[in-house]
């Protein structure tokens, strides 16, 4: 009889766990994933990056409809919202892709053992009533919202929500309030407005989208506050009180000074998100955390227990789902005894709104920070998306490609777009620089006319000194 149930449980089933899952029954594991929720696909397929572009795409429609932008192009409509069916094709969105997992599971006899899990020890974990041994065990737990002090979230009632309750609302609100001008907040602000509701965001910090490129946040501030967003940055959110179907804000100036109140119909809180590790059972293996709650692993994703290993939110890093799937597939392949890798300086990370924001590698800010403070070891080609054919037929103005280079090497070291397309054209720098290419690599590579991307190549032949096209 083998010493243990499987060679391997993985512990959740979203991007990291079902992913490692799947490759290590490719690669011959007798494996089990252990999942808490209903469906498969963790908070990805749930209630985070499908539902939220089905709302982000089905509401850019509406907008693109009522905001002139259709019009502008010869097509006259009065958009009517059925908030209803735009639900509707958001769920079936996330039942498909939820199912396709468990398909994929079956498909590749991988046990779904449904429950909540917690370590008895490094090899024995209870599963609901269940208990699971494994040679190995992931733990791919993922994340769940930072609450903020005083600001209370209750989804079913719809005042004061996080992004799971922002994306079930079952009416527009009038005027919603976002604290956190960050990825979340500017996604489903973004929907909300588009489809009727007045939306102000209060940031703390002095601008939005924290950990992009200097330029990229300020072109970002410039473009929402132009589709009719009010931006509070610098400023503190202190408390929250809820009177039947209203929210009263307390502010600040995130310095300290004379408060100030804020009504809203809904407030949805978008502070960040931490590590899922309660009811682990994390004492019971001896795996201490970090001071900000994460497990911290090697470079083969090996925790500091003998067996245990972790991938995606809940280990350090950008917690995106495609960091997660591929420390998933790594590590599977490491329990496999192969060599699983994972470059964590080339995560592409893109903000799905319109404009898009993406960007992948250094900032102009971290380069020149990683030359000792010498700005001139630092190279920047820059190329309007107006100068862009392709952007200027269809009517998409905003945004810029700005590349980074190494003044010496010219190898690529960051690339940041902000295109209606952002986040398909940046595969391609992610792709360029996964192969050390140097910008000249890039402009002189034959990009197809007309097409987005060419500003990526126009962004490089400015590192170079000599774009064509301004
Ligand atoms: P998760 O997806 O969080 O999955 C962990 C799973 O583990 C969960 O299903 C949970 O139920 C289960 N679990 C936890 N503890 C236990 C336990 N003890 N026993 C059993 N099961 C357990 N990222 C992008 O890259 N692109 C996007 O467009 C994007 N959009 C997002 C939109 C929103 C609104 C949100 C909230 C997030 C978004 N993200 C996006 C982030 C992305 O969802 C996460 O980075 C990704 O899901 C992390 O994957 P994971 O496998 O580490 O964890
Ligand atoms: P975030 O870290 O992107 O943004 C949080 C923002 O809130 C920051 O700008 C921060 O300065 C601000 N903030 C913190 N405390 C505050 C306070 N008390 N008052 C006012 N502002 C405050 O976190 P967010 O948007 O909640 O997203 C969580 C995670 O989910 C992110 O790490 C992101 O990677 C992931 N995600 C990714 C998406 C994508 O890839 N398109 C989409 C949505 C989420």
């Amino acid at each position: 009889m083998a010493e243990y149930d499987y060679d391997l449980l993985v512990i959740g089933a979203g991007p990291g766990g079902y992913v490692a899952a799947i490759r290590a029954a490719q690669l011959g594991l007798k494996t089990a994933c252990a999942e808490s929720r209903e469906t498969l696909g963790g908070t990805c397929l749930n209630v985070g990056c499908i539902p939220s572009k089905a709302m982000l795409h089905a509401s850019e429609y509406f907008d693109a409809a009522k905001n002139g932008t259709m019009a502008n192009m010869g097509i006259e409509v009065t958009p009517k919202l059925n908030l209803d069916v735009m639900h509707g094709q958001r769920r079936d969105a996330v039942k498909q892709l939820t199912g396709g997992i468990e398909f994929l599971f079956k498909k590749n006899k991988v046990d779904w053992k449904k429950g909540f899990a917690t370590f008895q020890d490094a090899h024995t974990v209870k599963v609901g009533d269940e208990t699971v041994t494994a040679k190995n065990v992931i733990i791919a737990t993922g994340s769940s919202v930072t609450p903020l002090p005083g600001v209370e979230i209750d989804n079913d009632k719809q005042v004061v929500v996080d992004s799971t309750g922002a994306l079930e609302l079952k009416a527009v609100p009038k005027k919603m309030v976002v604290i956190g001008g960050g990825v979340i907040g500017l996604e489903l602000g973004s929907v909300w407005r588009r489809l009727g509701a007045e939306v102000i965001v209060v940031e703390f910090l002095d601008q939005l989208l924290p950990g992009m490129d200097g330029d990229v946040r300020k072109e970002a501030a410039k473009i929402f506050k132009k589709q009719g967003m009010e931006l509070r940055l610098s400023t503190k959110v202190t408390g929250c009180t809820v009177k039947g179907k209203k929210a009263t804000l307390t502010l600040e100036p995130a310095a300290g000074g004379e408060s100030e109140t804020l009504e809203a119909d809904c407030v949805l809180v978008s502070i960040g998100r931490r590590p899922n590790t309660t009811g682990l059972g994390l004492e019971n293996i001896g795996l201490e955390l970090n001071q900000r709650g994460q497990i911290e692993t090697d470079h083969e994703f090996r925790t500091k227990v003998d067996g245990v290993w972790a991938v995606g939110d809940v280990i350090p890093g950008p917690m995106l789902a495609h960091k997660a799937e591929d420390e998933g597939i790594a590590c599977a392949e490491n329990v496999a005894g192969q060599t699983g890798i994972v470059n964590h300086d080339v995560i592409p990370g893109v903000v799905y709104t319109w404009p898009e924001f993406a960007g992948v590698g250094l900032t102009q800010e971290e380069a020149i920070a990683k030359a000792g403070g010498d700005k001139t070891k630092v190279k920047v080609g820059k190329f309007p998306m107006m100068a862009n054919s392709r952007a200027k037929t269809n009517h998409e103005p905003d945004g810029f490609v700005k590349v980074i280079a190494d003044a010496e090497s010219d190898r690529v070291l960051g690339v940041w777009a902000i295109a209606s397309v952002a986040g398909t054209m940046i595969a391609q720098a992610a792709q360029a620089m996964e192969f050390g290419a140097t910008s000249e690599d890039i402009a002189y590579t034959c990009h197809a006319h007309p097409t987005h991307s060419e500003a990526i190549k126009e962004a490089a032949m400015g590192v170079q000194g000599k774009p064509i096209h301004i």
